[in-house]
């Protein structure tokens, strides 16, 4: 058309009939095309509107017309964030849920409410999600996610309080219990509305890698959270918050205990059928007791190809929880593991569960030997002799001897 437009306009009088026709026909098609686009765009903001509740619309716009920079009264969701639209309680706190901007940054930086109704794929598909973009749009104070992994009640439970007290702005809490148990813990604990969404777990089973999975994507969904500590409700830790928020925040390393263990209890677990994906020499053994870092965290709850070989092929005598993430880390992200716990644990007794220590094994000099260990260890490369930072396992009835000297021999 352009091309026959352009070239007939020189040629003379004996084309001008084709031109005007031509002229006309493309005028045609160009309003033709108009009505139909107009037609369309019309439709669609007809129906965007129409689903918008007119005062939501009218008192955005107006908020918009005001002060730009005032976020608080833009509202931009209708819908409560928590989806309990039905509840008939008072007014006032129905209007302030529906006029809660359920897209704001703060949904990252500080998830309020931990309760929510994603099965496990849809929570690890969202806890996976990487900003692409450099920086934050809000002052990020990196914090630890404390990830408690129990079987009912936490007897440390005041020990951890009195760790924690005064450094809230630094650590999230996380506890993952049987499902239907509810911690009975005062509004002021940072343990209070902490349980997340729970399942059943059976020790030994791929249940209870399912249940640190889905510690580690609660955690993720806050974008604040940097290290990620699993423990137990026999875990206590062995020195003052500073020391351990800044040992494992300037730490170049994870802290995932992974070896290899040449008998039946390490490579004699290693089943062939996991070829040729997982070859023996990956293999290995730790402590399931680990310290993550964020981006070591996002790689593991992302994973599925190795996990489910684990799933069908480490069946007992073989337990994933020893095995599944030393050796994922192994594979792929060995160079920034310690490969060490920070947590201590005695096995010095033999047999299969390692030492637990009551009321009358806790001393001065006993709770010395686990802060100064003479272990070897390197942090960041350099040799310490602070290697442990928790230690299990404890009995309910060392609570009060630790809490006793918790001030003078472990600073907090
Ligand atoms: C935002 O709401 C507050 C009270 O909720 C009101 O005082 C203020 O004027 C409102 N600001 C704008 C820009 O509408
Ligand atoms: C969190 O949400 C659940 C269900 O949506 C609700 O029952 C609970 O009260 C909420 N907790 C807080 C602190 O808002
Ligand atoms: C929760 O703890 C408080 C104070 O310790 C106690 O009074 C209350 O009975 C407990 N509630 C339940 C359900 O155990
Ligand atoms: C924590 O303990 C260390 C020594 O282990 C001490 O230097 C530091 O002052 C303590 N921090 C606080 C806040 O008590
Ligand atoms: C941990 O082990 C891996 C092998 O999986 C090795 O590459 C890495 O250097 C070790 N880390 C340290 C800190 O030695
Ligand atoms: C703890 O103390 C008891 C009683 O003194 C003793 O029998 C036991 O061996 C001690 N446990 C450990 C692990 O040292
Ligand atoms: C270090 O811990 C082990 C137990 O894991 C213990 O046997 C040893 O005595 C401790 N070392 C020191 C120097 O206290
Ligand atoms: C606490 O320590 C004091 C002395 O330091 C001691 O007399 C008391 O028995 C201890 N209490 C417990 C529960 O260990």
């Amino acid at each position: 058309m352009a091309r026959g437009r352009a070239g007939e306009k020189e040629e003379g009088e004996k084309h001008i009939g084709l031109l005007k026709l031509a002229q006309t026909l493309s005028f045609l098609l160009i309003f033709m095309a108009g009505i139909i686009i107009g037609l369309a765009a019309s439709s669609h903001i007809d129906r965007y509107f129409n689903s918008l509740p007119t005062t939501t619309f009218s008192s955005s716009s107006s908020a918009t017309l005001q002060t730009v920079s005032d976020y608080s009264n833009c509202t931009v969701i209708h819908r409560d964030c928590t989806g309990d639209d039905e509840n008939h309680d008072d007014d006032a706190a129905k209007r302030k849920r529906r006029d809660r901007d359920c897209w704001s940054v703060d949904g990252f930086v500080r998830p309020e409410n931990l309760s929510h109704g994603m099965s496990d794929d849809e929570l690890f598909w969202r806890a996976s999600m990487v900003p692409a973009k450099e920086g934050y749009p809000y002052e990020r104070v990196p914090k630890v996610a404390f990830m408690f992994l129990t079987r009912g009640p936490l007897p440390m439970l005041p020990l951890w309080e009195k760790f924690f007290r005064g450094n809230e702005k630094y650590l999230s809490v996380y506890v993952h219990t049987p499902p239907g148990y509810d911690m009975n813990v005062s509004s002021d604990s940072p343990f209070y509305d902490r349980q997340i969404p729970s399942q059943k777990v059976e020790w030994g089973s791929p249940l209870l890698t399912d249940a640190e999975k889905r510690l580690l994507a609660n955690a993720l969904l806050d974008f604040s959270n940097e290290r990620f500590v699993l423990l137990s409700e026999s875990c206590v830790p062995v020195y003052n918050f500073s020391t351990v928020y800044s040992y494992l925040i300037n730490s170049a390393y994870s802290f995932v205990d992974s070896y290899d263990e040449p008998t039946r209890y390490g490579r004699g677990r290693y089943s062939r059928k996991m070829l040729p994906d997982i070859k023996l020499h990956h293999w290995r053994k730790g402590s399931q007791w680990f310290e993550v870092n964020r981006k070591l965290a996002i790689y593991i709850i992302s994973d599925s190809k190795y996990y489910s070989l684990f799933k069908q092929f480490c069946r007992p005598a073989c337990y994933p929880d020893e095995h599944y993430i030393p050796t994922f880390l192994n594979m792929f992200h060995g160079s920034v593991n310690a490969n060490r716990s920070v947590t201590w644990v005695d096995w010095s007794i033999g047999g299969p569960h390692p030492a637990t220590y009551g009321a009358d094994n806790i001393t001065e000099g006993f709770l010395q030997s686990i802060r100064k260990n003479e272990t070897d260890c390197l942090y960041n490369e350099e040799p310490t002799s602070l290697c442990f930072l928790f230690a299990r396992k404890f009995a309910p009835s060392a609570l009060a001897p630790l809490m006793n000297l918790s001030s003078t021999v472990m600073g907090f």
